[in-house]
């Protein structure tokens, strides 16, 4: 075994207390059940519960992934917002399918979301841009996203630049900037358990509202 196998072999997993999950007194709908989770990690002190991992289709097939911010969830579905013309904004232009994943730790549970994604209409995501702070708006008007940086100096000066167009103009708005929501087809609730009696609910939709099954661990 290699120093690193041995390691990562000695790190705790789900140690502490950790919560409760009854699953045979869930909600009826996943998001209320999601939200209930959410406050409980924000009361658990879980640093930003919110970033969850999207994943997408690229184009040559291959699963891509990175953390994005939760905006909401209503009936919508669960939204965030991306420059259209980032690699994951051309991902769903061409697959509009996609997983959210959240892991909080300190309660050892997960939540796999899995859908269809659409763009919520333009005002919605023109409001989400405004909300943002202005150095995240100064950022997202640039639409380099994930293109290579050849000399950070570049980036400097066109962020200041972006800051004196806001300066200029307060409602300018990105109209690549996209609020999109993603209607859930499954949601999966995986609450981690010391000796890995962990319990697992799905959500099903349904033609009227949603089934719910146990998983195996
Ligand atoms: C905690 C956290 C929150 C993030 N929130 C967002 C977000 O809301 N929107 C966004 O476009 N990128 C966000 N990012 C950056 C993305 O993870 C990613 O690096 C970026 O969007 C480029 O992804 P892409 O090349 O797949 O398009 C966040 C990263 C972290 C670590």
């Amino acid at each position: 075994m290699s120093d690193l196998r041995r390691y990562l072999r000695g790190i705790p997993v789900f140690a502490g207390d950790l919560p409760a999950f009854d699953p045979t007194a869930a909600p009826d709908e996943p998001e209320t059940l999601f939200v209930a989770w959410l406050r409980a990690a924000v009361d658990a002190g879980v640093r930003e519960p919110h970033a969850m991992t999207l994943s997408t289709v690229g184009a040559d097939g291959v699963p891509a992934a990175r953390v994005l911010i939760l905006k909401n969830v209503d009936d919508e579905g669960w939204q965030f917002a991306v420059h259209a013309d980032s690699p994951k904004g051309q991902d769903l232009a061409r697959q509009p399918a996609a997983a959210l994943t959240f892991y909080w730790p300190a309660q050892a549970r997960q939540i796999r979301v899995r859908g269809t994604v659409r763009p919520e209409p333009a005002d919605l995501s023109a409001a989400d841009f405004l909300a943002r702070p202005v150095g995240s708006r100064a950022e997202a008007s640039l639409g380099m996203q994930s293109q290579h940086l050849t000399d950070p100096h570049t980036l400097e000066v066109a962020v200041k630049q972006a800051h004196d167009r806001i300066a200029d103009n307060p409602g300018l708005v990105v109209e690549q900037w996209t609020l999109y929501a993603l209607a859930a087809d499954t949601v999966e609730f995986w609450q981690g358990d010391q000796q890995r009696r962990h319990t697992r609910l799905r959500y099903t939709r349904a033609d009227i509202g949603w089934t719910r099954d146990l998983l195996w661990p």
